[in-house]
């Protein structure tokens, strides 16, 4: 200390900018927390309190997850080992319309996913960013808005159009969370209460960020039959809110629709040809993962599921991930344990609901041809949308998902260029986001990095034995401090909470 001109220099990497443009040798140096130095090698002088010659490794931004569900995670698991491991130095939350704030709301929404594990009562969203200010967990991270959590607070479940009370109250919560320095608002219209929200209710309440920099962000109403409708729907409310639109997990659900994504595709292509801005993400599987209960919800299991949000799925392609107090039923199809129970599919996941409230779900519903068509889309951003039960058998994407896009993906399938798989995790990520000092390797810049061995880098979770770190993230970290080392999750917490500027 004191007699270092820096507090970290990584020798000789492969330095990714994490913009596309090809990797070159180089060392780099941060110090307070910031990237100060770049230069060729042996080029920069000085030392640094953490001195590592990286051999050649690979130094890429730290991978941002643009889409978790660790808003109440970060908070009880601050380690987020089961993001850091993974090379993941920031978490986007408050994802597909569910929030963190206001505070009751949030834990009425999220309850069953976390059974008996309190919070204190943080208030709103700048309570909860307080929270994570006095308690900072391992990651930054940037918080969005749920529309769902803010309906819930208005008018609870109410399956009918806001009052003009309801929607100013919804206005005031999201004006307020705005100045707390939220980036976004999310909607997710699958779900209770999102579903009961037309159009022009999430026009009206997404313009109160007009012109703030805050963008949409949106799990469609529906990503099976009426994908394309729901498509049209988001870049709709985008349009007339007048803000950038974020597609979440895009994807076509349902073997009855596959192939759409080139459909999709197209028409976000048409928009942006008129001028919208929008993005899209994707977690690097064919199976998606939910609550059991949404599901339901949907009508799988019955003669209308197709017109369903999540498409016709056969009881075999449906799983329990987690079934808090039922641990024996996780890993098990609802075929399985239709037979088990002596009951139709659609008796035996209501089961499991009744018994279990919060249990979710694994659900084989895309086809490889489509993850790979929205992978190669340029500017795809990958976000993981795992969910943190950290019990159970919850989808390896909470673990893997960066590994795979670098490793099976890029590397061994040759889908998309390394440097272009890491731009889609880092600075096209950050640029979605408006983060300006993130997401790049540039002096300046904050120093989040995520050195990995891109001939070894590999997620090795399987459906079956999820929770495994992938191989290949040698170190990480977050602010210029190392939370990941070979493989272990460090004692350090430099976590900031990230607000729009
Ligand atoms: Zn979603
Ligand atoms: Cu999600």
């Amino acid at each position: 200390m004191g007699t270092h001109k820096f507090d970290l220099i990584l020798r000789d990497a492969e330095l990714f900018d994490g913009l596309g443009g090809p990797a070159r040798r180089g060392d780099l140096a941060a110090r307070d927390g910031r990237i100060v130095a770049i230069g060729e090698v042996g080029a920069l002088g000085g030392s640094a309190a953490e001195d590592i010659d990286t051999a050649g490794r690979a130094l890429a931004p730290g991978f941002i997850d643009i889409h978790t569900h660790d808003d109440f995670a970060c908070l009880r698991h601050p380690d987020m080992a089961f993001k850091t491991l993974g090379g993941v130095t920031t978490c986007v939350v408050g994802n597909c319309g569910f929030g963190p704030a206001p505070y009751a709301s949030a834990q009425a929404l999220f309850a069953g996913l976390t059974p008996g594990s309190a919070l204190p009562d943080y208030g709103d969203h700048a309570g909860y960013a307080r929270l994570l200010e006095a308690r900072p967990p391992a990651v930054n991270i940037g918080v969005l808005a749920g529309h769902g959590t803010l309906r819930h607070a208005a008018m609870g479940f109410a399956a009918r159009p806001p009052s003009a009370p309801e929607m100013q109250r919804m206005r005031d919560v999201l004006a307020r969370a705005l100045e707390a320095g939220v980036l976004g608002l999310s909607s997710g219209l699958i779900y209770e209460p999102g579903m009961h929200a037309a159009t022009e209710e999430l026009i009206e309440l997404a313009a109160v960020m007009r012109d703030s920099g805050a963008f949409y962000a949106t799990h469609l109403r529906n990503e099976a039959g009426g994908l394309l409708d729901s498509v049209d729907e988001a870049l709709a409310i985008g349009a007339g809110a007048g803000l950038p639109v974020l597609l979440s997990h895009h994807k076509a659900a349902g073997r009855d629709n596959w192939g759409r994504v080139r459909d999709s595709l197209a028409r976000i292509a048409q928009a942006r040809a008129r001028g919208q801005t929008v993005d899209l993400d994707q977690y690097p599987y064919t199976a998606g993962s939910t609550m059991l209960a949404a599901v339901l919800a949907n009508g799988v299991f019955t003669p209308t599921a197709a017109q369903g949000g999540i498409g016709d799925v056969g009881a075999e392609d449906v799983l329990v991930a987690a079934a808090p107090g039922r641990a024996e039923w996780d890993g098990r199809s609802i075929a399985e344990l239709a037979r088990d129970f002596g009951l139709a599919p659609r008796a035996a996941a209501e089961r499991v609901v009744a018994e279990a409230p919060g249990a979710t779900a694994i659900i084989h519903m895309m086809s490889e041809d489509d993850v790979r068509t929205v992978l190669r889309q340029p500017g795809t951003l990958i976000g993981s949308d795992g969910i943190p039960t950290l019990d159970g058998k919850p989808h390896p994407r909470l673990y893997g998902s960066f590994a795979r896009v670098l490793g099976h993906y890029a590397r061994d399938l040759a889908v998309l260029d390394l440097a272009d798989a890491v731009a889609r995790m880092t600075g096209l990520s950050a640029r979605c986001l408006g983060l300006s000092d993130r997401g790049v390797l540039r002096e300046g810049a904050w120093a989040d990095l995520t050195l990995f061995d891109p001939a070894t880098v590999r997620d090795v979770g399987t459906f079956d034995c999820p929770q495994r770190p992938p191989v290949g993230i040698v170190g990480v970290w977050v602010n210029g401090r190392r939370v990941v080392t070979d493989g272990k999750a460090t004692s350090e917490r430099p976590g900031r909470v990230l607000r729009r500027v």
